[in-house]
């Protein structure tokens, strides 16, 4: 069994979470003894979330997801104690949403969880590159099976693909020196590891950015680690499927970590809400879309300062969260 010692994971906005998910999870434990409710935690890491979740709702049942089977293995161990109430399913979100019945779960599920991005776990002790202040191999997958890992893709990317990588998923305003002087040294030897990748980066940025705010490398490891485990596809892919699949009344909560992220939960849980896809200037609407889901998070939701103070982390940490309608139900949310 994990020890609480060995979890290196703080879980991020612990109480909003509980708060937010958990009216859907108390009602469904209160009227539905023999058909336990089910929470769907779509990004389980080092399984912090379910944790909280198992131990507050005896009644409930967790399925949690995770890519990654080496982080999955320590969700299991650290979740022995609630073995008979959780599932560790290694699949990919998406995928898992698309067919929910394949992976194990014979019912609608009551909340869903995501709560984007990688885990502590990862820049800390997996040794797979993803810390510009480790010298490791420039992997990055979080599917040992992917055929693409981080080297592949700073050695073999043309440079105009690489600075769009760069710029689009690190929003990286120097991405066009930086694959230069990722292209000029790969001539001469290929970039193999993170403190080689970082030191490149660190050498062909201005000096007041070098020595700015936020580590010269921080964009682009983050722009690396989208591209190659394909994360916003991911998320684009998903969310949809994921509010589908909630029975009525059920809740998805989302945490986000950068704007990339919390832009498209944002839109599309807009989307969802509105329900018609007619044009504003319509005069009525011809298309019948009605509101799935009634937004309970106006703005997202931020760490508060105590928090931020124990575990630097979750400053940047945005949650948003929002209900299934009844399928009869079409209340306009605007
Ligand atoms: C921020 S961590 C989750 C931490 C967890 N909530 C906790 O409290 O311990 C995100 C996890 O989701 C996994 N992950 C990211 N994208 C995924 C995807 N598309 N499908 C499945 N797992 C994914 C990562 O491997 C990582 O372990």
């Amino acid at each position: 069994m994990m020890m609480d010692s060995d979890v290196l994971h703080y879980s991020v906005l612990p109480r909003e979470v509980l708060g937010y998910l958990g009216p859907a999870l108390k009602n469904a434990e209160s009227s539905q003894i023999i058909n336990p409710p089910l929470l769907i935690d779509g990004t389980l890491g080092e399984g912090g979330h379910s944790e909280i979740f198992l131990k507050e709702y005896p009644q409930l049942q967790v399925i949690g997801l995770d890519r990654d089977c080496e982080i999955l293995n320590r969700a299991e161990k650290r979740l022995e104690p609630y073995s008979s109430r959780f599932t560790a399913v290694n699949v990919w979100f998406d995928d898992f949403f698309s067919e929910p019945e394949r992976y194990g779960a014979a019912k609608a599920p009551n909340a869903v969880l995501f709560d984007f991005g990688i885990s502590i776990y990862h820049y800390e002790a997996s040794g797979r590159g993803f810390s510009f202040s480790k010298d490791e191999p420039l992997d990055m997958r979080l599917d040992h099976d992917s055929s693409i890992n981080a080297e592949y893709i700073v050695n073999t990317y043309a440079q105009d693909r690489l600075a769009d990588v760069i710029y689009q998923y690190g929003e990286e305003r120097y991405s066009r020196r930086i694959a230069a002087a990722v292209a000029k040294r790969r001539k001469v030897k290929a970039v193999s590891t993170s403190a080689d990748l970082a030191d490149i980066i660190k050498g062909s940025v201005p000096r007041n950015y070098r020595y700015g705010r936020i580590h010269p490398a921080t964009r682009t490891f983050q722009a690396l680690r989208i591209e190659v485990n394909g994360e916003l596809d991911r998320i684009d892919r998903v969310l949809e499927k994921a509010v589908n699949s909630l029975t009525p009344g059920g809740r998805i909560g989302i945490i986000s970590f950068h704007s990339l992220e919390d832009r498209r939960v944002k839109q599309m849980l807009k989307k969802l809400a509105v329900g018609c896809v007619c044009p504003p200037d319509a005069p009525q609407c011809v298309c019948g879309g009605t509101p799935l889901v009634k937004l309970l998070t106006k703005k997202p939701v931020r760490p508060a300062e105590e928090e931020v103070l124990e575990n630097p982390a979750s400053r940047s940490a945005r949650f948003r969260c929002a209900e299934k309608l009844p399928a009869d139900i079409g209340v306009n949310n605007e």
